[in-house]
């Protein structure tokens, strides 16, 4: 990648990251009595006083992001802001190429109140009613096992500076500098970081389609069989992709995330769990009817049984998200764990003539490999209960379907 093209970039990106903060001006920090800006700015302001350093200065400006940096509409925790933001706003972070030490950060302030509530005397009475009843949406106190392994993570003590500033950015009327203060220490770290690693097209998506699990519930484990895949995928995943990826993004649905895990942790890899990715029904799953309801939905994209259920225009419109996030993202290698049914509506975006069966033959786990071209996607299955190779090509990316 040429300096100009650095340069250009990081520019880009540094006020990208900014802009999402200053479009959030006018916002309300939900149920405190700052807007969303002034908060980001004093929880920053907090870092700088006690000396935390350049990464949690950062992290405590941008560690928000995730509620308004999305294009698409994500999950609410009635109405005090989007489920996951925390791991919304690292993935943004790593995608226009800050540290991989300020997205923990990022990602890890809810984990880090989860941590201060159930260990820190007084610290759950002092939260702002918001803040409590948000708690429940991410999981609540940790348990006493989860508060061991959290104290052992590498980035413990400057994850737990990022929280208790996030505490404090609450105050009214407090002078700070403003986002526009952080500019160039941001594009400077994304300068950096596209120095050792250059954009370069075409990018690559692994996908992979969960191992087989015991139920449809979003917190359904594998079954024996699924369990001893995911340890196998460690070599498969090794010997079809050679050198580590970038980033890994998962389903948040636990049959995903156990499925990748043996892999991650063989490679010592963050997972990012992403709403966008989770398994969207045409009908309640439980319905007796339906592999119908689903063959339906796939072959008329505007189909759903009910108001709770989801059409495969709309899968497809978190398929074009991803899609969009890698295009513009500094990153270049993925792997994507995620479900049938999403799959699905990825395959039909490459080809409209697809059959369905194409899909209801894929093994559980299954892995595809998406090149994204500047102007092309092409989509290749690599392995479905065995090696195999079939390629499909859309020259039409970015399709006006969508
Ligand atoms: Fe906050």
């Amino acid at each position: 990648m040429q300096d100009y093209m650095i340069e250009e970039t990081a520019q880009a990106n540094a006020d990208k990251l900014l802009g999402y903060l200053y479009n959030a001006a006018s916002k309300n920090y939900i149920g405190e009595c700052v807007s969303q800006i002034a908060h980001a700015c004093q929880c920053a302001h907090f870092a700088k006083e006690l000396n935390h350093g350049i990464d949690v200065e950062i992290a405590s400006l941008l560690h928000d992001i995730g509620h308004y940096c999305n294009d698409v509409s994500e999950p609410q925790m009635a109405g005090l802001g989007v489920i996951n933001h925390e791991w919304i706003g690292a993935r943004k972070a790593l995608e226009m190429g800050l540290n991989l030490e300020v997205a923990i950060l990022i990602g890890e302030h809810v984990n880090a109140k989860r941590y201060l509530a159930a260990t820190k005397t007084g610290y759950y009475e002092r939260l702002s009613p918001a803040s409590k009843e948000t708690l429940g949406f991410q999981g609540g106190k940790m348990s006493k096992a989860e508060q061991v392994a959290y104290q052992s993570h590498a980035l413990f003590k400057k994850i737990l500076q990022v929280r208790v500033n996030d505490e404090k950015g609450k105050v009214e009327n407090l002078e700070t500098v403003t986002p526009a203060h952080y500019r160039e220490a941001i594009a400077n770290q994304i300068r950096t970081n596209l120095k050792k690693q250059a954009i370069d097209f075409p990018k690559q998506i692994y996908f992979v389609r969960h191992a087989q699990a015991n139920s449809q519930q979003p917190n359904a484990g594998l079954t024996e069989k699924g369990a001893k895949d995911a340890i196998d995928l460690i070599d498969l995943l090794d010997d079809i992709i050679g050198s580590p990826v970038d980033l890994i993004l998962s389903s948040p649905f636990m049959r995903a995330l156990k499925t990748i895990d043996p892999y991650a942790k063989a490679q010592n890899k963050l997972v990012i769990p992403d709403y966008r990715l989770r398994e969207f029904h045409p009908c309640d799953f439980r319905n007796s009817n339906y592999a119908n309801h689903e063959r339906k939905s796939f072959y008329n994209s505007s189909y759903k049984l009910d108001k709770d259920s989801h059409t495969l225009f709309k899968v497809q419109q978190f398929v074009m998200s991803l899609i969009n996030d890698v295009k513009a993202s500094v990153l270049n290698n993925y792997i994507v764990v995620t479900h049938g049914r999403w799959l699905s509506a990825l395959y039909k975006i490459i080809d409209k003539n697809i059959s369905f069966n194409v899909i209801k033959n894929l093994s559980r786990p299954a892995i595809l490999k998406l090149t994204i071209y500047q102007e092309r996607l092409a989509l290749e299955v690599l392995y479905s209960g065995g090696p195999c190779r079939t390629r499909t090509c859309d020259q039409r990316i970015m399709s006006p379907l969508l």
